[in-house]
């Protein structure tokens, strides 16, 4: 039985996962570790609103098992020195560089773990891959472990996580499905019986899948794939919505309700964005090409088209409406998060609507709940379309929404918060030049009640 367990990379997965595992197993110790010190000293903080991550609930899974059987740290050697199972949680994201630049999987971080993971381990270790890797990752995992390890044995397992930002604690403690993969040995069936073991504390067994390690890599990242081609389909309705009358939101509806259909993940929006569907697509995109497989490739490849389409045709449009003149005029974003509930910023197509906006000269307020002011300067200077002290000058970053919208010729909403949807409408349109227009990128807001106060308001696909 597992007693020890050290996740590699404390970020949006590797923290709440184990913090989850450690509140449901009380018998394991589970050691969470990061080479970011800023990080882990946050995830130790005694004040639990200054914890990294945001999340609904995860202050009080994090109060229950902190310093009981869970533990932030940052002295890697040790935590996996002491491990029986290793969690490799850390980041994959792009290639900025070289071969696959812009499309591959970056797996620095993951070649990282291992050779030291491998340099380190002084006892037999069950390894579990559960970042989003490319299909057949675990091979080149085992390579190194098995080729610079001090002779000790390695079972590599893929773990992946499918849990959402926003709703990460209620999709760890009642998950659809839990995926597990591994060698189909019996040492390999031995590991994985030893990770069911774990999750069973609290997961039903019919929910615990298992299946063969690279049907396990390659799960998480059709489901992704899936999950966003839903919403650009969804999208690309939208704009024939807004030519022909109909409306997005009915048609979602009418085809929700075909059970073969199901009714989630219809929400048309100003595009997806997250750390995940962009980057987990690519990946795909670009193995396809490397097998020769083009068809599958550029099918896979329009989903992002049209997500890109989505969020420039949000911003053109707003620039058409305003007289085909945005500058100097201020307009409002509500929202930069990259959904609700999380203060995750990563490709939030708020970002790409303000850079569009910013290069038109117009000067964009911005007001998020959760996301801190030099998250927002560190998006926009990203993206190095201009330099900081242009990008500091074209936007102003608020604490108030009522302050945020005054005087400003548009108001475009760009997360779904639910608080935007109880502000005081009527104060709001009172304090704005005329005519004022709301771009509704969410399609929350009430659009006829809007209208009678006296907003000009447009929704996506209507
Ligand atoms: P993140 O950037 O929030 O966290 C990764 C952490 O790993 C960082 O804190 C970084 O400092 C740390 N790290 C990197 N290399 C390290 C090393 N060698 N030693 C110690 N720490 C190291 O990333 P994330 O959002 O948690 O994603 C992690 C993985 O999980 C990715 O592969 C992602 O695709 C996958 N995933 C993410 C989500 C999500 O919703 N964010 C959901 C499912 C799967
Ligand atoms: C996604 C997957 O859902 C999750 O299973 C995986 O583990 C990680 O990637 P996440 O990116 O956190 O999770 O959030 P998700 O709820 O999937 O939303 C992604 C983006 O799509 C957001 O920008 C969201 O606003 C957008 N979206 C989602 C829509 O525009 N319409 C929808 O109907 C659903």
């Amino acid at each position: 039985m597992i007693t020890k367990i050290c996740c590699i990379g404390a970020g949006y997965v590797g923290g709440p996962t184990m913090a989850v595992i450690a509140q449901k197993c009380p018998h394991i110790k589970v050691t969470v570790v990061d080479l970011n010190q800023e990080r882990i000293n946050a995830w130790n903080d005694n004040d639990l609103s200054k914890l990294p991550v945001y999340e609904p609930g995860l202050d009080s899974v994090v109060k229950e098992a902190r310093g009981r059987n869970l533990f932030f740290s940052t002295e890697v050697d040790h935590a996996i020195e002491e491990a029986e199972m290793i969690f490799i949680s850390v980041n994959t994201p792009t290639k900025t560089y070289g071969v696959g630049k812009g499309m591959a999987a970056d797996l620095k971080y993951i070649e990282l773990c291992a050779r030291q993971i491998a340099r380190v381990a002084k006892t037999d270790k069950i390894v579990v891959e559960k970042s989003t890797l490319p299909v057949r990752t675990a091979q080149a995992i085992k390579d190194i472990l098995d080729n610079t390890g001090n002779g000790v044995q390695f079972q590599i397992l893929s773990n992946p996580e499918f849990l959402a930002e926003g709703t990460a604690i209620e999709d760890l403690f009642a998950p659809d499905r839990v995926l597990i993969g591994g060698e189909t040995s019996p040492e390999g069936e031995k590991a994985v019986q030893a990770l069911v073991d774990v999750y069973a504390n609290w997961v039903p067994k019919d929910r615990i899948l298992t299946t063969n390690v690279w049907s396990s890599e390659l799960s998480k990242l059709t489901a992704n794939a899936f999950l966003a081609q839903r919403v650009s389909s969804i999208n690309a309705m939208s704009e024939l919505c807004e030519k022909t009358g109909a409306d997005v939101n009915e048609v979602a509806k009418a085809i929700g309700m075909d059970s073969r259909i199901g009714p989630k993940f219809l929400k048309s929006s100003v595009g997806f964005g997250g750390s995940c569907f962009q980057k987990d697509i690519l990946n795909m995109v670009y193995i396809a090409k490397s097998y020769g497989l083009n068809e599958v490739a550029d099918y896979w490849e329009q989903v992002i088209i049209m997500n890109d389409h989505q969020k420039r045709r949000f911003a053109k449009n707003i620039i058409k409406t305003l007289y085909n003149t945005v500058s100097g005029k201020k307009i409002a974003f509500l929202g930069w998060a990259f959904k609700k509930d999380t203060n995750d910023t990563r490709e939030s197509a708020a970002i790409y609507v303000a850079d569009d906006l910013l290069s038109e000269q117009a000067h964009i307020a911005i007001f998020d709940p959760k996301v801190e002011p030099e998250q927002i300067h560190f998006d926009l200077n990203y993206l190095d379309t201009r330099s900081k002290e242009e990008n500091a000058k074209g936007v102003s970053i608020e604490t108030d929404p009522y302050e945020t919208c005054k005087d400003a010729h548009a108001i475009a909403v760009l997360t779904e918060w639910d608080e935007f949807k109880t502000y005081d409408w009527q104060k709001i349109y009172d304090n704005m030049l005329k005519p004022a227009f709301v771009f509704d990128g969410r399609n929350i807001l009430d659009g006829k009640e809007l209208e009678k106060i006296g907003f000009k308001y447009q929704g996506i696909g209507k």
